[in-house]
């Protein structure tokens, strides 16, 4: 789907793509300041993310704040012409409210706390941490709403990052009360939560707790209603500072950074709270697919903000410290995952961080500014490259994606999916869902991601890979989607539960049995490296792995067989055309080069279109801008691709015409051609 440009992401106040870092002079002397001021201009830096850690520095002891330092940064950052993404500064509490009050510490399932000395050392539920932290953002929004240099606020840092959930009596009392406003009473809770099974039937509030460690598995409701508690209650305390925000700073556009395809919080949520979406990627260089699951993480970005841009907030300029081996980057790589993310949407570049620590846990992790000299670094120098061409792409602010195709991703039935005691432990969502994404990525065909009760009625195809749980409500909307006319590829062990993760009976899966024509009978999952030979129409051989099922056809068409094991003659893949449109399922995962041939055929059914024919290892991406269109051509591998352009336009990287033809790419190279006139559906 595509919506129409919206301008530069920051408006008048910044119409440039956003160019920057997390930026932490409180850890430094003030004579550096001016150094890393002079710095930034070099690097053609536009925004700095500050203080995001600073708050034993903003407010030494309780409720006497020093915000004398801040002014004086934020005044030098003004003069130096770079405006900042102000930090609440929320996501690391100082030792004095820790010490005053141990309660808020995070509790582990087993009981065991979490301690200060790191960060990110709170219960999401503590009224303290919440109140220390309204306080402080009251503090920090009443003194800068109105200073000339704030451009954005951002709030917290990777919510939930390393403390996803916790098990305290505290949060034991909110989750209560959440479960209150879920089902009114303890009744409808046992029968949500299956309570006959194994003797858990309540009889009062107080008895029920959060799935504490438990001698085996814990009820898996319960589970999955903690799991929505947990990424409820961050979002509480995300939402305490917004408000506060929105109030004292009206206009300033708000942020938190999120990381890619992170499991405890359900991202559709978050990003409704947001008015800038910004992610935080770090690919590592040794993954071959690590351009892959970039370009994944872009795609959901844009999706999340129901296509605006978005920014990536954190990227390294070369190494991180937190891996087993923390690979370099290899010359180029930075730039090209940079382009990657502004194809897919993003409307800003930013690192982690700035200038490299002396002192801490990421002391060796890089910088824009490295410890030794900055002339001699590679690094700064692609840096400073970097924001010089970024600075000559102002047209791409504002512009938009557009996607043929969707994958529904769902969080909860992604939490339930992946819950405990199922036929199999080996089928988890982000696999399934990159299966199917690797494909579509590797002939350029644009996906966005969407939730199940989306309106998808603007998508040539949308993909369910194991969406095991689905409401009445998702349900309804993908028959009548289908029915309308729409082109729906779903997978086995879907539509499998309710919202209660209850078994919806009468056969499986149950929604779907009239959509796909057919009834799965029964599963036979398939051991570690076990493969089952499938058939597929054309007599091509593949093979199928993890799950292989038993397939009562019921009006569908058989595409694929499985001719094997005790399933051989069975149905592996089929077809079904119901009412205007066609429902496809698979009930094994085929090996890949099955999986990118027979998808191929259904989103050609379906009539999407990829943005150009290129060759492997070579990316192309396009966003619509108010006067044309813009087509990145990025060349992952590390020998030149010829790629055959067939419009005239202008590489704006080095503003030379490009005629239609052959284009030649270097190595991890990149080109982002400006063509004014677009060929009819060719968005
Ligand atoms: C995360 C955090 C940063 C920093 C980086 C290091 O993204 O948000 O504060 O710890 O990781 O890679
Ligand atoms: C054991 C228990 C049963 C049931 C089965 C499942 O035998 O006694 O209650 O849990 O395992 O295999």
């Amino acid at each position: 789907m595509s919506v129409t440009s919206g301008g530069p992401l920051l408006g008048t106040r910044l119409p440039h793509l956003l160019y920057g870092a997390d930026y932490n002079p409180d850890q430094w002397p003030e004579e550096v300041w001016p150094e890393d001021v002079r710095l930034m201009r070099e690097a053609g830096v536009n925004l700095v993310s500050l203080g995001i850690f600073a708050w034993s520095r903003l407010e030494p002891t309780p409720g006497k704040f020093d915000f004398a330092w801040l002014d004086r940064i934020m005044g030098l950052l003004h003069e130096g012409g770079i405006s900042v993404d102000l930090a609440t500064a929320t996501a690391s509490p100082p030792p004095w409210l820790s010490h005053a009050h141990p309660e808020m510490l995070p509790m582990l399932a087993d009981g065991g706390r979490l301690w200060p000395g790191a960060r990110q050392h709170y219960c999401p539920s503590s009224p303290v941490y919440r109140h220390a932290t309204r306080r402080l953002v009251e503090a920090l929004a009443t003194r800068y709403a109105k200073h000339p240099a704030l451009a954005m606020w951002h709030v917290g840092n990777e919510y939930g990052c390393h403390v996803p959930a916790c098990w305290c009596d505290v949060s034991a009392d909110a989750f209560r009360a959440w479960l209150q406003r879920r089902y009114d009473t303890v009744e409808m809770l046992n029968h949500a939560w299956g309570t006959d099974f194994w003797s858990q039937r309540y009889s009062s509030w107080d008895e029920i707790l959060p799935p504490r460690r438990t001698p085996t598995w814990p009820n898996p409701s319960q589970q999955l209603d903690f799991m929505r508690f947990c990424s409820d209650a961050l979002l509480e305390c995300y939402d305490i500072e917004h408000a506060v925000l929105t109030e004292r700073s009206p206009g300033v556009p708000v942020t938190t950074n999120f990381m890619q395809f992170f499991k405890p919080l359900d991202y559709w949520k978050w990003a409704e709270r947001e008015d800038i979406v910004s992610d935080n990627v770090y690919q590592d260089p040794l993954d071959p697919a690590a351009g892959m699951r970039a370009a994944m993480s872009g795609d959901l970005m844009r999706s999340l903000g129901r296509g605006r841009p978005w920014v990536l907030m954190e990227q390294s300029p070369n190494r991180v410290n937190w891996r087993e081996i923390n690979a370099a980057k290899a010359p180029g790589q930075m730039r090209l995952w940079s382009y990657q993310a502004i194809a897919r949407g993003a409307d800003g570049v930013m690192f982690f961080q700035w200038r490299q620590s002396r002192a801490g846990a990421e002391k060796w992790h890089s910088a824009a500014v490295p410890h030794g000299p900055a002339e001699s670094s590679p690094a700064w120098h692609e840096v400073v490259g970097l924001g010089q061409e970024l600075g000559r792409l102002d047209v791409v602010c504002g512009s938009r994606g557009h996607a043929d195709v969707a994958i529904l991703l769902d969080w909860e039935s992604w939490w339930a999916l992946e819950l405990p005691s199922k036929p199999t432990g080996r089928l988890r969502q982000i696999e399934q869902v990159e299966a199917c994404y690797r494909p579509l990525f590797e002939a350029n065909i644009t996906t966005d991601f969407a939730r199940p009760v989306d309106d998808l009625s603007g998508y040539k195809l949308v993909i369910a890979p194991s969406l095991y749980m689905v409401s009445d409500e998702a349900a309804a909307n993908l028959v009548g989607y289908v029915n309308a006319g729409g082109t729906l590829v779903m997978s086995f062990f879907s539509g499998m539960v309710d919202s209660n993760d209850h078994i919806r009976l009468g056969g499986y899966p149950k929604p779907f049995t009239q959509l796909l024509g057919l009834n799965v009978v029964d599963f036979m999952p398939l051991g570690n490296g076990q493969e089952v030979p499938v058939q597929l129409a054309d007599g091509t051989q593949a093979t199928g792995r993890i799950w292989s099922e038993l397939i009562e056809p019921a009006g569908a068409e058989v595409l694929a067989h499985f001719s094997g094991s005790a399933l051989a003659g069975r149905p592996a893949v089929t077809r079904n055309r119901f009412g205007a449109g066609t429902a496809f399922y698979y009930g094994t995962l085929l090996d890949p080069l099955a999986m990118a041939g027979w998808l191929r055929s259904t989103w050609t059914h379906a009539g999407a279109k990829p943005v150009a024919e290129t060759p492997s290892g070579t990316e192309a991406v396009r966003r619509t801008a108010p006067g044309g269109s813009l087509l990145f051509l990025l060349n992952h591998e590390e020998v030149a691709a010829d790629v055959s352009v067939t419009d005239a336009g202008v590489n704006l990287i080095d503003g030379r015409p490009v005629q239609p033809g052959r284009l030649t790419i270097g190595p991890r190279n990149v080109a982002v051609i400006f063509q004014e006139r677009m060929e009819e559906g060719r968005r």
